[in-house]
């Protein structure tokens, strides 16, 4: 058994028809892949029909699922009512949702213009609604039970980061409504939970958060204490998983999936481990002498 191998049975996710937002790149793509060989299918949507056909075509001759590719920019709260019939009259129900999809680049808050900002929170913090109100009216009216959503933050969704001010904005945001959520609706047989990833190449973010030597010079792997960026199918295990009857008591919860990364920038002396394990032996001589 290693790390990154699937992880569930096979049929784990049999009979489930769930939509992944931002499902055509990147770990959208990942979880989908995942979620066809467990038995699922598939809406993967986004703004590019031409990038979620070919996905779609190539993640149905990898896994021998099926995959429904509908264009949905999730800003529009009309585009996603219309994916979302789309889908039911293909498929017949939908009970789960994973708020993927997002926008992002680094930028000094300053230099942003006020559409700049606009226009990450209009896709990750009112897509990201846009798209649960949507499902949470249409499960509710239905009476589709179990229901699961599943949103994909951030670990700086609760720190806060400089440069991604727009996104930390958002991510919260969207914290704060899985947990509001997972209360409110838990009575419909709804439930809301999220998770929180470290540094996972893809091309989308890479692009974006480290242009150019960026890539070298803030390496991401040097200040996570696994000393390692995180590998998709780590990612699509425990999106499987929370999408599966097996998480049916989790609700509610942010799971982080990052190598301890934002906790070794939280904790005081966590740089100390730079310090040579040879000048431990005079640093405590000096402690010990200060005492006398
Ligand atoms: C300053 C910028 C900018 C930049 C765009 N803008 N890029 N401002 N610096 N680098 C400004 C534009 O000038 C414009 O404002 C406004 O933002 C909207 O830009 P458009 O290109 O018109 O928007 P749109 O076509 O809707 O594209 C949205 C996008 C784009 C977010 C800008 O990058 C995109 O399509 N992204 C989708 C995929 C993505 O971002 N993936 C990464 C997710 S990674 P003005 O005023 O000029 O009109 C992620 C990881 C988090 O979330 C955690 C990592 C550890
Ligand atoms: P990505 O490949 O760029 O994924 C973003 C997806 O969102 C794209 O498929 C994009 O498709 C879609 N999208 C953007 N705007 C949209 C809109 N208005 N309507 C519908 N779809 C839209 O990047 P990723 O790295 O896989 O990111 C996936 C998720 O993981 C995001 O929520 C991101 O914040 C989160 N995350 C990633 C990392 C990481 O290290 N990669 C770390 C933490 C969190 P179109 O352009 O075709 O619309």
């Amino acid at each position: 058994m290693k790390y990154n191998e699937p992880m569930l049975c096979n049929d784990a996710l049999e009979g489930k028809n769930i939509i992944v937002t931002g499902g055509g790149s990147g770990l959208g793509k990942s979880m989908t892949r995942y979620f066809l060989q467990l038995g699922a299918k598939v809406v993967i949507t986004s703004r590019n029909f031409e990038k979620l056909q070919l996905a779609a075509d190539e993640l149905m001759q990898e896994t021998g699922g099926e995959v429904l590719p509908l264009t949905c920019d999730v800003r529009h709260y009309e585009q996603v009512e219309h994916m979302l019939n789309d889908a039911v009259s293909q498929l017949g129900f939908i009970n789960g949702l994973v708020n993927n999809a997002a926008g992002n680049f680094i930028s000094p808050t300053e230099r942003l213009s006020a559409r700049a900002f606009d226009t990450i929170i209009d896709i990750v913090l009112k897509g990201s609604k846009n798209a649960t109100l949507a499902l949470g009216k249409y499960w509710i009216k239905e009476h589709v039970k179990p229901a699961r959503i599943l949103n994909i933050v951030t670990t700086y969704a609760w720190t806060g980061s400089a440069y991604v001010v727009p996104s930390a904005t958002a991510k919260a945001g969207v914290l704060a409504m899985t947990r509001s959520l997972a209360v409110e609706w838990a009575k419909y047989g709804i439930s809301s939970n999220a998770i929180a990833p470290g540094p996972f190449p893809t091309k989308g973010a890479w692009d974006r958060l480290l242009p150019g030597d960026l890539k070298e010079k803030f390496d991401p792997a040097k200040k996570i204490p696994l000393k390692r960026v995180g590998e998709h199918q780590e990612l699509a295990n425990l999106a499987a998983y929370l999408m599966s009857d097996y998480a049916a008591y989790i609700n509610g919860e942010v799971i982080t999936i990052d190598g301890g990364e934002w906790l070794y920038g939280a904790g005081e002396f966590n740089q100390l481990e730079q310090i040579p394990e040879a000048m431990w032996d005079m640093l405590e001589q000096m402690i010990k002498k200060k005492k006398k």
